[in-house]
């Protein structure tokens, strides 16, 4: 085998981005970034290592923090990245780069897909309708068709990161905003006490702790609980895979849930099943 593709995705563009590579690309092999973890496996011996992965608050989703900096790259003598994006500035590729050069390697080629967004918090959220993301889907297939040439060839290339939307027209707010986001996103986020609930709607199908990727949440007597010990990995597949919309996001800082009058979003070939695939053994 002579190209890995380890990813995570809480709702589907970036396992959507995996599997077309894996089609586009010859002898590759999907791994869930997910399953890894559980499995504390980090040892391939591709030639050829990518990552597919969502953006979290600018910067790469906490497991695949974990999942790189643990990461056995001996065998690699190539070394891609893509990210998928509903629309900012995109600050992650350093990371992966700074643990790879630790180990004499570098990010040969890094990638930005535009997707559709899959987080309510953005301000420009709007779920996607049917022709956005036609229309996305369209031009993500043309870019995958670009990456496959330049990783056949094993070319370096690097999108450039500032495409994405920034946060305001100071240039000082920006930087100061690209440094707070990641590390709120990193730090903060994942253990703040009151972050998910389930409001009235919810009857305990148990579609969330299906797709929990980080396995945060149980069901107890018909009711999912967000288990405070377990670090959430902020894929928010609970939050848009419920069928009856009944998860919602409590801001601590407006003191109020600001998921409840928007849409969910999942893409359109991926089911629960496909996300919940990730963490089996
Ligand atoms: C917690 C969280 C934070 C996000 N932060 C950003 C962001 O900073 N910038 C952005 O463009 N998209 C952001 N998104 C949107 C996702 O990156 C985008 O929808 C991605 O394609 C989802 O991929 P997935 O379906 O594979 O998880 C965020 C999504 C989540 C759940
Ligand atoms: S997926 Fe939604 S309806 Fe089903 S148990 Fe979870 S919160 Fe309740
Ligand atoms: S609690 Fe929700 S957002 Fe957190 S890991 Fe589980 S499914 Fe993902």
């Amino acid at each position: 085998m002579s190209t890995v593709l380890y990813y995570f995705s809480g709702t589907g563009n970036s396992l959507f981005v995996a599997k077309e590579l894996q089609k586009l690309i010859p002898d590759t092999q999907l791994i869930p970034i997910v399953r890894s973890l559980k499995e504390n496996n980090f040892v391939t011996n591709a030639e050829s290592i990518g990552f597919v992965f969502p953006t979290h608050g600018l910067t790469i989703p906490i497991p695949v923090r974990t999942f790189v900096k643990k990461m056995d790259a001996s065998s690699g003598n190539y070394f891609f990245a893509v990210a998928t994006r509903g629309g900012t500035v995109f600050r992650g590729f350093p990371v992966i780069n700074d643990v790879l050069t630790r180990h004499e390697k570098k990010l040969n080629a890094s990638f930005i897909i535009n997707m559709a967004s899959n987080d309510p918090k953005l301000s420009f959220y709007n779920t996607a309708s049917k022709e956005d993301i036609d229309h996305l889907q369209k031009n993500a297939l043309i870019k995958l068709n670009e990456i496959k040439k330049i990783v056949d060839n094993k070319e370096d290339y690097h999108d450039d990161d500032k495409s994405g939307v920034t946060f305001s027209r100071n240039p000082m707010l920006n930087t100061f905003l690209e440094h707070l986001i990641p590390f709120m996103t990193h730090f903060l986020s994942p253990k703040t006490k009151k972050y998910f609930y389930s409001d009235s709607k919810c009857t305990g199908c148990g579609t969330c702790e299906k797709v929990c990727l980080s396995q945060k949440i149980k069901m107890r007597n018909k009711r999912p609980v967000w288990q405070k010990n377990i670090t959430c990995y902020l894929c928010y597949s609970c939050l848009n895979y419920c069928p009856s919309k009944a998860i919602q996001i409590y801001s601590k800082i407006w003191m109020k849930s600001y998921t409840k009058e928007k849409g969910r979003y999942l893409h359109p070939y991926a089911s629960g099943d496909d996300i919940a695939q990730q963490k089996k053994l």
